[in-house]
């Protein structure tokens, strides 16, 4: 790190007097927690309206399997909708949609409740019932939401999957899931241009690969033309024909909601699996305290796609079950112009933003000027969620963002958490640039080392879950060993996150990133096997290693080393080896995979077993000197690597 950038991070930001003493969040929610934390959940479930109340807040019996308000009842929509309806809020706005191309349109919490009752509705009159899975492939649009809804309504479980993911990843995850319906749209908007999707479903289901599937529903956007099949319906037709009456059920706590497909160190991904009562719990907990939320007053806005699990957790979930009013945007952050992030805040007059540390980076790149050209003087809380944000980021998002007065909430967890664990509160917390501080009450969390004992203070080691919390995954799709084996087995009885952190002497946690082989791109999470298998199903490929080198914008960009096979050296060469192999990855994965680098090696880095030593592949991609290589089989190959990348054969 640099002087400045340690002088930056030892600087404090305490609440002022004024916000501390109308926070939602007090310091006594620490205290109540510690005092008794199980009563301490129990009392932020019911806040939550209940169809038949809990009477056992936790059945940790068959650990590491746990079970939350277990013999409790609700209805998750309901929870999100009716409840506000019925308590007189009706009128207000719940979305704000602003669609890429400028088109807006608004729902009340009364329209969205209509609209996610016909939906039950369509849904019902297509067979789908409780437990049965659907997946959900849609541009950020109200659909997302009303879908996501509908299906939670009807005990069903949703599985939504990121627009920007390729046909094959779509049908690997509708086949995992053995979904029965799937709702997409003909396309949507990105960066000025309409964007198909529906094409990519066709595709996933061609030749009976996908055959759990029995309908489509396609969401009319674009207005673009687009292939139909008999099994397609318009979402429409289906919801004109729609009855709007449709009375919540109740159904256990334990009911699953969803399953989100997440990247793992092995090159399937994880169908992460959630469930109601106290995934609802936290999640409105948590949007409550951590940002501070006035349901009245405040105009939220969550720039993540509903496709990862920001996009459930605080746009669907949490600020629906707060009752809170929010802005739905469909589009990138530079389309059609580099302002158009600030131009949404001034014109709905946003007061909490929630986003990403390499959307930041980016927006500094282009310098403040763009967003000094807006009145961002609504905004009075800041979020950040994805990775950890350098100090610089920090403090350039407080100062021209946030105008030097609004506190930022750096917030650590994952797919997996469901929820955040470690955040400041901002009312309380007295602020540390790059740090995401302490966990939220309620949640009790570790540094351990090696023999699972807490590292002293300054040394790095394991970033742990100690005890269970409520929205916690309940498993792995259809894989409850892999569940045990990914997450419980590195310690006893104690959840690992895959992340290392740090603790300094104020016993403030600074994560340091993942020690697995996930990488972490964007804020997105890409396995390197999963893009090692996908290069090697290229004919041209003979071997593949993947790495996630540092980057300024993304904080990791992949980059693959291929040994090509013999018989296709002079085909490969003779064309951009470079281009297409980031293509292919692209095609296979989605864009998001897409390496920023493919470099041609003639042998690749392994140790006597034969496992590749991806951190000497890192020091080459980072352009650093190479580190030790005496456990490598043989030591010559780096200098192999490195003098041919030195001649100038990059790409
Ligand atoms: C991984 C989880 C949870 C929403 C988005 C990503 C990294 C997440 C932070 C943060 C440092 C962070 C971790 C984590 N991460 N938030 N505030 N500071 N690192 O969800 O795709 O499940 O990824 O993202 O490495 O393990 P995800």
């Amino acid at each position: 790190m640099s002087n400045q950038a340690d002088a930056v991070s030892s600087r404090r930001y305490p609440p002022t007097s004024e916000f501390a003493s109308q926070a939602t969040g007090q310091a006594s929610l620490y205290e109540e927690a510690k005092a008794d934390r199980l009563s301490f959940w129990a009392d932020q479930a019911n806040q939550l309206e209940w169809h038949k109340p809990f009477t056992k807040t936790l059945d940790w019996s068959n650990a590491p399997f746990a079970q939350w308000f277990t013999d409790g009842e609700l209805n998750v929509a309901y929870n999100c909708l009716d409840r506000h309806v019925l308590a007189g809020n009706g009128d207000r706005i719940a979305l704000l949609f602003e669609g890429e191309p400028g088109d807006t349109d608004t729902y009340t919490y009364r329209v969205l409740t209509t609209a996610v009752k016909k939906a039950a509705n369509v849904m019902t009159d297509l067979g789908i019932s409780a437990g049965d899975r659907v997946a959900i492939y849609l541009p950020m649009i109200p659909e997302a939401i009303i879908s996501m809804l509908a299906v939670a309504r009807i005990g069903a479980i949703h599985s939504v999957i990121f627009g920007g993911f390729s046909a094959e990843a779509l049908h690997t995850r509708i086949n995992d899931a053995k979904a029965s319906l799937v709702i997409t749209a003909d396309g949507g908007y990105r960066k000025g241009k309409a964007s198909a999707l529906k094409p990519a479903v066709d595709d996933a289901l061609a030749g009976g690969h996908c055959p759990s599937v029995e309908n489509v529903l396609v969401v009319k956007r674009t207005g673009e033309a687009i292939g139909w099949n008999a099994h397609d319906i318009w979402w429409h037709d289906a919801m004109a024909a729609a009855s709007d009456e449709h009375t919540a059920e109740a159904f256990p706590a334990e009911q699953p909601l969803f399953i989100l497909y997440t990247s793992g160190t092995t090159g399937t991904p994880k169908g992460i699996l959630h469930t109601s009562g106290g995934y609802l719990t936290q999640a409105a907990y948590t949007h409550r305290n951590v940002f501070d939320l006035k349901p009245e007053t405040d105009v939220y806005w969550c720039t993540a796609d509903v496709g990862w699990i920001t996009g459930h957790s605080y746009v669907a979930y949490g600020p629906l079950a707060n009752g809170a009013t929010q802005v739905l945007y469909e589009g990138t952050p530079d389309a059609p112009h580099a302002g158009r992030w600030w131009e949404v805040i001034e014109k709905y007059g946003v007061t909490i933003l929630y986003t990403a540390p390499t959307a930041i980076r980016s927006f500094m790149k282009t310098g403040r000027e763009i967003p000094d050209q807006f009145n961002l003087s609504s905004l009075r809380v800041l979020g950040s969620v994805g990775e950890p944000i350098n100090p610089e980021a920090w403090v350039w998002y407080r100062d021209v963002i946030g105008g030097g007065k609004c506190p930022i909430v750096d917030t650590w967890w994952q797919t997996e958490t469901g929820a955040i664990m470690i955040s400041p509160l901002p009312g309380v917390t007295s602020l540390k640039p790059g740090s995401a501080q302490i966990p939220l009450p309620g949640i009790t969390m570790a540094v351990l080392d090696d023999d699972a004992k807490p590292v002293q203070d300054g040394a790095a080691g394991y970033l742990t879950i100690t005890e269970p919390w409520p929205s916690m995954l309940r498993g792995i799709w259809g894989n409850p060993d892999r569940y045990i084996e990914a997450y419980w087995s590195r310690f006893e009885g104690i959840y690992f996150a895959g992340d290392g952190a740090k603790l300094d002497e104020d016993g403030d946690l600074w994560v340091l990133g993942r020690v697995d082989d996930v990488m972490n791109v964007s804020g997105h999470r890409l396995s390197t096997a999963e893009i090692e298998s996908a290069l090697v199903g290229h004919p041209w490929v003979a071997e593949a290693a993947v790495v996630g080198a540092s980057d300024e914008l993304t904080g990791q960009a992949v980059v693959a080393f291929v040994i090509l096979r013999h018989s296709h050296v002079a085909e490969a060469e003779a064309g951009d080896v470079n281009k297409v192999l980031r293509d292919h990855v692209s095609k296979e994965i989605g864009a998001i995979a897409r390496p920023r680098q493919v470099m041609v090696v003639s042998e690749l880095p392994k140790t006597r077993s034969g496992k590749i030593m991806r951190r000497l592949l890192r020091d080459v991609a980072e352009n650093r000197e190479i580190g030790d290589v005496t456990t490598l089989a043989d030591s010559s190959v780096m200098n192999l690597i490195s003098s041919k990348l030195a001649s100038g054969a990059k790409d």
